[in-house]
């Protein structure tokens, strides 16, 4: 219940799927939980449903500007920081010479540079304090390549890779840096028509635990990497997926699913 007793935390892309999980997880943790996100009616109710623990502020990841304003608000009412979650993210299929160079930036936009805005901004005040924890959410498509989603798998490498670069530098100052590599979640980014989970599990056949991941399951990762429990983990990359990037099979040889 108290594993994030009075700490500060923004969470962001908040409002709904993974991010909006781990701020019910966080605030019933102890946590002060910034919920920061574009869908503003998302975002109120889930702050209005988190009671006095939760408030949400809109944030675009992509504008400074905003980062800077959310980041002093926050200092301001708070005077800390103790938790950044870079959660939010979009997702945009194309095949690589069809998708257009405006949606490849974008995605890098919010996915990657979102990412770096925050940790930018939010940097200093954990220096300040000598503690924080940064959690940033890649993929399973930042540990492999996948077809059809160049712009989303470049971002979430870039993820990762800002991640190493970022954990070099802040642990210096006693902040860590990790970063979290999700299989399939059943959330509207990966199943937008809201099929029945039984539906979505017959496309998880070749995974190694056959099924698709719940929010909480990535919620209670991130959790872990942000409370005090994960002291000595920093600089690292904890995949959450049911065994999807542990490798494939080989049809019809022993272990392969039947
Ligand atoms: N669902 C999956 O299968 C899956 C798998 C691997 C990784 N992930 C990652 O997990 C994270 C959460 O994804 P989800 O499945 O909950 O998706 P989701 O689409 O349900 O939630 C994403 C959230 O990010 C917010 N967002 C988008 N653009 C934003 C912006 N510019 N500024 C602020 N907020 C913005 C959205 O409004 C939304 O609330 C993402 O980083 C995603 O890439 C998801």
């Amino acid at each position: 219940m108290n594993r994030l007793h009075n700490k500060v935390a923004i969470v962001t892309g908040g409002a709904r799927g993974m991010g909006a999980q781990t701020c019910r997880l966080f605030a019933q943790e102890g946590a002060h939980v910034i919920i920061a996100d574009v869908l503003e009616a998302e975002g109120e109710a889930l702050a209005r449903e988190l009671g006095g623990a939760a408030r949400f502020c809109k944030l675009d990841v992509s504008d400074q500007s905003a980062w800077e304003a959310l980041v002093s608000e926050t200092v301001e009412a708070f005077g800390r920081i103790d938790v950044l979650v870079n959660n939010a993210a979009v997702l945009v299929f194309g095949g690589i010479t069809e998708l257009s160079k405006r949606d490849f930036e974008r995605v890098i936009a919010i996915n990657l540079v979102g990412t770096f805005l925050g940790i930018r901004t939010v940097a200093p005040v954990m220096k300040r304090q000598q503690a924080g924890s940064i959690v940033n959410i890649s993929s399973v498509d930042g540990l492999r390549g996948v077809n059809a989603l160049a712009a989303y798998v470049s971002s979430k490498w870039g993820v990762r890779g800002l991640t190493k670069a970022a954990a070099l530098e802040l642990g210096l100052h006693g902040v860590r840096v990790n970063s979290i590599h999700p299989g399939g979640v059943n959330t509207v980014m990966s199943n937008p028509t809201g099929a029945s989970v039984e539906e979505v599990n017959k496309g998880y056949q070749n995974v190694p635990l056959q099924r698709v991941g719940h929010p909480d399951e990535v919620a209670r990762a991130t959790l872990f990497l942000a409370s005090d429990e994960a002291s000595y983990c920093h600089g690292s990359e904890l995949s959450v997926d049911g065994g999807m990037a542990a490798g494939s099979y080989y049809p019809g040889l022993p272990g392969a699913p039947s």
